[in-house]
């Protein structure tokens, strides 16, 4: 949830650990700070709660430098936002800035408490630095020694850098539970994060740590070992996104620059899977061969938050072309319930950072118990993709805008890339549907540039509704989960009230609301309930509701019915779902814009959610 870097090499480290935590600052943003040690080897150390602004104000104020030194952007868990409770946390000669959380820190604190050490703040990762450094006091020969004695006597999840300011050429690493990769610069030149973008501007060769894994980099090397110091061998990667792809790009926001690059996510997601004029979809990465899945008796989704609403959908295609039972559930559900999974079960785990801890935590859960897991994810190298046996890349390029959107786009299409693959392997799909369908596909990029440019009709209603207290989005079928979305995409950005329902159950209770305040969203596009949904807007109606609808525009029953009309150009039903996302997302995006709102970085969230 926090990031982290670190950065031992010839740069000065102040700058890179700064333009690293700008990159992270997605990940956590109550609270940033830095440590280096500067060149009478002492540390000096910069805290400040806040925005990263707050942070590089002040080392203008007082500045620092170094070559050693690691930076920290917070999401608080224990102890609130603020200056004392920031990373880094230091015990004498020793610093640490950690993601995760340790579970055991208030047996640790009472321990080391009697043993003499005394804190400063009221988090869990001070501990770990305060058990690193009374490692030394109890025998520890050097810093990998205290580090991994300390790390024996910590449950719980965590991400660390630590370094020792008697130590400069050395800067140690560790991970469970929680992400951390390495990067390796220039010669002498290395870098520890918690994700590739932090360092990308300066390296994209990389080493995906494993969980369990201690990395000690010291006199211009590095070794990988585990906790109990046996030597792991980690392939090298290199990354193939670039430093411009994590750029804004002359947008005003990352979210509002991922909303416009869909059309081109889309075109890279199907690259290589699919052909115009061809039947078949190819997904080499699946891990699973046609043998293997004919064999499975059903599927099962996992996912969290946005990535739930692609599985909800990805259930009508998954059934409804390949005619495998599918069941959906969220992983922080799943992980408690002792759910009913095993052998024969495939899961498909979906996480565009592929860290979520929920996500893994149920996967983990299922494989367990003898499932198979893939995983569809949008990061190369990150924990999901490792622990699955296979996985199908959603290649959305990075997403940094806290809300999701192009991840959740590619997400449908590979979902209904796997109905396809599925459909084909399983007979279910005959040559000329799936060819078809395919030809859909393909050309569903170019409608989606289609809707963006419709934005001005997006903007109209954003205009008219910024100041609403409440907002109600209704879908069918599989537009509901797409009216989930919508909701979503409303209430994390605006801090708006919103509600996404299923069109259907509004009499069941949520009609109760609807008043002459109330703007209510219907996704009323061309499918076989269009009827039942028109009921439902004149239900609306009767009640004074506002009515916004978004369908073709041709769709005159939808559009005459309608105070407020969104048009997006008409479109296969199976596929609607990613095309109505489009205007849900402009529309949250220009409704927090007029609020004044902070789009990429709205309160209380993090991108990565990677405790529990
Ligand atoms: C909403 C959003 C979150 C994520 C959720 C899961 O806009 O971004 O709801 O979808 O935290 O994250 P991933 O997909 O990384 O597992």
């Amino acid at each position: 949830m926090c990031g982290i870097i670190g950065y031992l090499g010839p740069q000065d480290a102040v700058g890179v650990i700064m333009d690293g935590l700008a990159r992270l600052e997605y990940r956590g943003y109550d609270s940033a700070g830095l440590v280096v040690v500067d060149p009478q080897g002492e540390f000096a150390v910069r805290r400040a709660q806040g925005k990263l602004a707050n942070l590089a104000a002040k080392l203008v104020e007082r500045p620092v430098s170094g070559t050693l030194g690691m930076g920290h952007t917070r999401w608080a868990t224990h102890g609130r936002p603020s200056e004392t409770n920031a990373h880094p946390h230091l015990a004498g000669e020793v610093a640490v800035v950690h993601n995760g959380i340790i579970e055991n820190y208030l047996e640790l604190k009472n321990e080391l408490a009697q043993a003499g050490h005394e804190f400063s703040s009221e988090t869990d990762t001070e501990i770990a630095a305060h058990l690193v450094s009374q490692q030394f006091k109890e025998g520890a020969t050097d810093l990998e020694d205290a580090v991994r004695r300390a790390l024996g006597r910590i449950r719980g999840s965590y991400a660390l850098v630590i370094l020792d300011r008697r130590f400069p050429d050395q800067i140690i690493g560790a991970r469970k539970d929680s992400p951390l990769v390495l990067g390796l610069g220039q010669e002498g030149e290395y870098f520890l994060a918690s994700d590739v973008p932090a360092f990308l501007a300066h390296t994209n060769r990389v080493v995906f740590l494993n969980d369990g894994d201690l990395v000690v980099i010291k006199g211009g090397s590095y070794q990988i070992s585990d906790l109990a110091g046996n030597p792991q061998q980690r392939q090298e990667t290199t990354i193939s996104w670039s430093p411009a792809m994590a750029e804004k790009a002359g947008y005003k926001h990352f979210m509002q620059k991922e909303i416009f690059e869909q059309p081109r996510a889309l075109v890279d997601t199907l690259a290589g899977r699919v052909k115009a004029g061809e039947a078949e979809v190819f997904l080499p990465d699946l891990g699973l061969d046609a043998e293997a899945l004919k064999k499975v008796r059903r599927l099962v989704l996992l996912a969290c938050g946005t990535s739930w609403h692609a599985a909800l959908v990805g259930k009508f295609w998954l059934e409804g072309l390949a005619k495998v039972p599918t069941e959906v559930d969220l992983g922080s559900e799943f992980r408690y319930r002792d759910p009913l999974v095993g052998p024969g079960d495939l899961v498909v785990a979906i996480s565009q950072s592929g860290e979520t801890a929920d996500t893994l935590a149920a996967v983990r859960e299922a494989t367990a118990k003898g499932a198979q897991a893939v995983a569809v994810c949008n990061v190369v190298g990150s924990t999901l993709t490792r622990e699955a046996a296979g996985v199908i890349y959603t290649h959305a390029g990075p997403e940094i805008g806290v809300a999701s959107t192009k991840a959740f786009t590619t997400q449908l299409v590979v979902l209904f890339l796997l109905a396809l693959h599925l459909g084909r392997v399983r007979g279910t799909l005959g040559d000329e549907r799936a060819r078809a369908l395919v030809e859909d596909l393909v050309q569903l990029p170019g409608l989606l540039g289609q809707a963006l440019e419709r934005e001005a009709e997006v903007v109209a209603v954003a205009e008219r509704f910024a100041q609403a207290q409440d907002f109600l989005f209704l879908g069918r079928g599989l537009c509901y989960p797409i009216a989930l979305e919508g909701a979503l995409k409303l209430k994390e950005i605006s801090y708006i009230h919103a509600e996404g329902y299923p069109a259907g159950e509004m009499k069941h209770g949520p009609i109760a609301l609807i008043d002459q305040e109330m703007p209510v969203v219907v996704l009323a596009n061309h499918n076989e309930v269009l009827e039942k949904v028109l009921s439902n807007m004149e239900e609306v109606k009767a009640r004074q509701g506002i009515l916004i609808a978004v369908t073709e525009s041709d769709n005159t029953a939808a559009c005459s019915q309608a105070e407020m009309v969104i048009g997006v150009p008409p479109c296969p039903s199976l596929l609607a779902p990613i095309m109505l996302t489009v205007p849900l997302q402009l529309l949250a995006y220009h409704v927090a814009v007029l609020r004044g709102t902070d789009v990429d970085q709205p309160r209380n969230l993090a991108k990565s959610v990677t405790v529990e």
